[in-house]
């Protein structure tokens, strides 16, 4: 069976049936209402992956779509996109790391074999009306969809990420990019005096779309580097704007395809951000779009960006994060940045074998990534998930006049809202390790034999 979004739901269905709910009733995604169900959810700690069975589109009219919210809910439904079952971080960490690393070449897929062309809107067709389009949070400038964007380079490179896009007109639709390689990709179309073809995919296999958090360096193509991390060769057909100079995916659920304009420029936002807060409106980019089309009955993947789901779909990132670290110190043993307390925060556990290596460690986690502002460094003996134990550590391992260092001038994230300056940053790392070169006392613990081997029943029967 291809891997697709519908496999992906079968998998679950079967192997974790308390993780998929289905909503049945009609609702109206761009009047907050699936967010609203993600929001009631997320509210009692339950983070099932929701589809919505019936989706009226911008002008409340019903439509053939679904819409699939907290995908990536719980490390379990991303761990079962990679073909693994656990709900634990590292695992699935390293699985990460193990599957981008094997790069799959992509496939062609025959045109009458391809699903995502049961059905096509082109030229007059086009109305993204028709489309569930959806409000998260109640300053949203616009309706948005939180998609893949598939580009290429000029050398040939196809780059996948993730970038939310705002309802602007039935055939235009304007996209965030931060500074990273679509940008690039654009800027150098732009200074050219061309526009950039895009394909926007509203949703495939998991595994597609976590793609597109990878750090994926500028060598690796990442359409081989999806293959892998799918497991399977990624099917590819040509885009009907573009010929084979844009090929997409054959199993997508909704494609459309577009040119980012060189020489425009649009108000988007506000928009409500994976920081939590409502980020400013600004001065972004318009797509032109030039044809839409997909499966039967399509599932549209959204991210409700300020809840679990949006923070867990960077598990990708921190993949890249943790890698990074323990090449620069190799007694790293764990990370957590989602889930640390904040999108900002890394901590890092580490079994130290020298003075320095916590910085060393540190500095390479804040190199890999403009994400990371904050990292406390804690011993092989606190759990960096455990947000009471790093507590202890600082409170009970750290001077602060001693083993606080702040940093200046790092590349921050433009949506942090603490910023002063457009997109510098300070940042900081506490190093919460024991210190090697002089005496400090040992934990009060009962004998370790004791806590290895004692049975607690054979104390408490009766
Ligand atoms: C759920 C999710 C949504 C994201 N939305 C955006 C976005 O709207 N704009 C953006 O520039 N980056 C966004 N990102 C981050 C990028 O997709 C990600 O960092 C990616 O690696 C950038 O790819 P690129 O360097 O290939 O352009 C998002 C990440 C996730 C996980």
């Amino acid at each position: 069976m291809a891997m697709d979004l519908t496999s992906w739901l079968e998998t679950l269905a079967a192997q974790a049936p308390g993780e998929l709910v289905t909503v049945r009733r009609p609702v109206e995604p761009a009047a907050f209402e699936s967010a609203a169900v993600v929001d009631a959810l997320e509210s009692q700690k339950r983070y099932p992956a929701v589809l919505f069975e019936q989706v009226r589109d911008l002008e409340g009219r019903p439509t053939d779509c679904r819409i699939l919210n907290n995908t990536f809910g719980t490390f379990r439904k991303i761990a079962l996109a990679l073909g693994l079952d656990t709900g634990q971080r590292m695992p699935l960490i390293e699985r990460m790391l193990e599957l981008s690393g094997k790069s799959l070449e992509p496939v062609r897929v025959a045109l009458p074999e391809a699903p995502v062309r049961h059905w096509v809107w082109q030229g007059e067709d086009i109305d993204l009306t028709r489309l569930p389009l959806i409000r998260h949070t109640e300053l949203d400038g616009g309706p948005y969809f939180t998609p893949i964007v598939v580009s290429r380079s000029p050398q040939g490179r196809y780059n996948v990420s993730w970038n939310r896009m705002q309802y602007l007109d039935p055939t235009h639709l304007a996209i965030y990019m931060s500074p990273r390689h679509l940008s690039a990709y654009f800027a150098e179309a732009e200074a050219a005096g061309r526009d950039l073809p895009i394909a926007v995919v509203l949703g495939h296999h998991p595994a597609f779309h976590l793609t597109g958090a990878l750090l994926t360096p500028l060598d690796a193509d990442e359409y081989a580097v999806a293959g892998g991390v799918m497991g399977e060769p990624l099917g590819l057909i040509p885009s009907l704007s573009f010929g084979e100079e844009l090929l997409v995916p054959s199993e997508a659920e909704l494609v459309l395809e577009g040119r980012i304009l060189a020489g425009k420029r649009c108000v988007e936002g506000p928009f409500g951000e994976f920081t939590g807060y409502a980020g400013p409106q600004r001065l972004s980019w318009v797509v032109e779009i030039s044809a839409v089309y997909g499966r039967q009955r399509p599932t549209i993947i959204d991210i409700f960006p300020c809840y679990s789901e949006h923070i867990n779909a960077h598990l990708p990132i921190e993949a890249s994060i943790y890698q990074r670290a323990k090449q620069a110190a190799p007694g790293v043993i764990k990370t957590c940045w989602v889930g640390s307390g904040g999108p900002f925060n890394l901590i890092i556990s580490l079994k130290k074998k020298t003075e320095g290596e916590p910085m060393r460690a540190a500095l390479a986690a804040i190199s890999a990534s403009n994400f990371i502002k904050h990292v406390i460094v804690v011993d092989d003996d606190v759990d960096p998930e455990d947000l009471a134990q790093v507590m202890w550590a600082l409170s009970s391992r750290v001077q602060a006049d001693q083993d606080l260092s702040i940093l200046r001038n790092l590349q921050g994230q433009v949506l942090d809202p603490s910023l002063r300056h457009e997109i510098k940053t300070s940042g900081m790392v506490i190093d919460a390790t024991r210190p090697l070169d002089r005496p400090f006392p040992r934990r009060g613990e009962v004998p370790e034999q004791l806590r290895q081997n004692l049975n607690l029943d054979d104390y408490l029967e009766g």
